[in-house]
């Protein structure tokens, strides 16, 4: 694997509500002021200089390191996440003529959720840090006990207990510790933050520190970089937590900033699922924050998320970027696995087939045009979702 050629530029760590600068080669979780999230920045202008250098970069989430909040390259942990095809549908495209599938099931540990967690951990080290402990709906744990077996550490993992026996069994294998929770993520979010008190395991909940969303921004500068430097006119994602669209939504602004892309944005399209659907609800609204969704259920355990801790950063990349919040049912999920798996040769997650199934509904609403470049987050591989088949 070719090294990266260049230092991380990051500079500070500042609030996304009230803007507080915080120095960032300490530890940090959430703002110590207001308790919101932090994002890293780093000197921009200086990274320019060399950005479309391509030569000897790797082919990871490194690939830029110098917006990557990892200092010393050796701290620089990869697995081989990222940089996953951009694949073309055709078969089952609805008369769209550039709709493509971004496979994040190809990552490492079947999930975009290795981005993140390969980020956060490598950062966390680098910073000192061997014991993590996270609540998850289902893969992000995976994630974390991958990462921690790679770089030595101890991973906890709280998930709830009716999670698919194959989740679980993907943590159990990379060796992380299971505690199964009677209740749903934030429940065992709930447990974490006291165990992370209790223990002093460093908690790396979903925007509750501030480096994966690092990972899960590598998403945006790929799907840019392989459209030769051309944002899409769509981006389709779904949502339980948000890192995903957070994190791009942070890119595409790094990008501009980097001179890498001008002002043109994605219309980012989050997609939830009729059994839990927090940000559409607030979406309906008009509001820039969602409420606790009651009795969530859904056979997309990614998008079993009743509350999300960075809503009003969702919320606000929807907005900005004038998109819109679909909820599809858990058939039309079914529907949408089987039809990217019998025409297209591609087998999908729930929670990743939950775009492909929004499709009717923006075509029916003229959201889309057929001609516009459409972006559609395959966000895990459906091989870890035998149960579903
Ligand atoms: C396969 C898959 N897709 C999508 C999501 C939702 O992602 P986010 O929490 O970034 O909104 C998850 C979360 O667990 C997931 O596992
Ligand atoms: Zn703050």
């Amino acid at each position: 694997m070719k090294r990266p050629l260049n230092k991380s530029l990051l500079s500070n760590l500042r609030c996304t509500a009230c803007k507080s600068k915080y120095e960032s080669q300490k530890i940090y979780t959430t703002c110590p002021r207001c308790g919101k999230i932090l994002f890293a920045e780093y000197e921009l202008e200086k990274a320019k200089e060399n950005i479309l250098n391509l030569e000897n970069r790797s082919f990871n989430i490194w690939r830029f390191s110098e917006i990557m909040p990892v200092i010393n390259p050796k701290y620089q942990y990869t697995l081989g996440e990222g940089w996953t095809p951009l694949l073309k549908l055709r078969r089952s495209a609805k008369s769209l003529k550039k709709l493509f599938l971004k496979d994040e099931g190809l990552n490492p540990t079947g999930t975009f959720k290795s981005r993140g967690l390969c980020a956060a951990v490598s950062k966390a080290k680098e910073l000192g840090i061997t014991k993590f402990v996270i609540p998850t709906a289902g893969n992000a744990g995976a994630a974390l006990a991958a990462y921690c077996a790679c770089v030595g550490a101890e991973a906890h993992i709280f998930m709830p207990s009716d999670t698919p026996e194959m989740l679980i069994a993907e943590v159990r294998m990379f060796g992380g510790n299971i505690t199964l929770v009677d209740g749903l993520i934030n429940t065992a979010a709930t447990l974490v933050h006291e165990k992370s008190i209790e223990l002093n395991w460093f908690d790396v909940s979903t925007l509750k520190e501030p480096y994966r969303v690092e990972g899960k921004k590598t998403m945006a500068f790929e799907i840019v970089e392989q459209n030769n430097w051309e944002v899409p006119d769509v981006i389709i994602y779904p949502t339980g937590g948000g890192t995903g669209i957070v994190g791009m939504w942070k890119a595409f602004n790094e990008m501009e900033g980097l001179g890498l892309i001008g002002s043109k944005r994605p219309r980012m399209v989050s997609v939830q699922t009729e059994g839990c659907a927090p940000i559409w609800k607030a979406f309906q609204k008009n509001q820039t924050k969602a409420e606790e969704f009651d009795n969530a259920s859904t056979l997309a355990p990614g998008l079993r998320v009743p509350k999300a801790f960075g809503d009003y950063l969702i919320l606000r990349a929807i907005y900005d970027s004038g998109g819109t919040v679909v909820k599809v049912t858990d058939a039309e999920i079914i529907r949408a696995m089987n039809i990217l798996a019998k025409d297209e040769g591609i087998l999908q997650a729930p929670e990743a087939a939950a775009t492909y199934a929004s499709l009717d509904y923006l075509l029916e609403n003229k959201f889309l045009d057929k001609s516009e470049e459409i972006i559609l987050f395959g966000t895990g591989s459906g091989l870890i979702y035998p149960h579903l088949w």
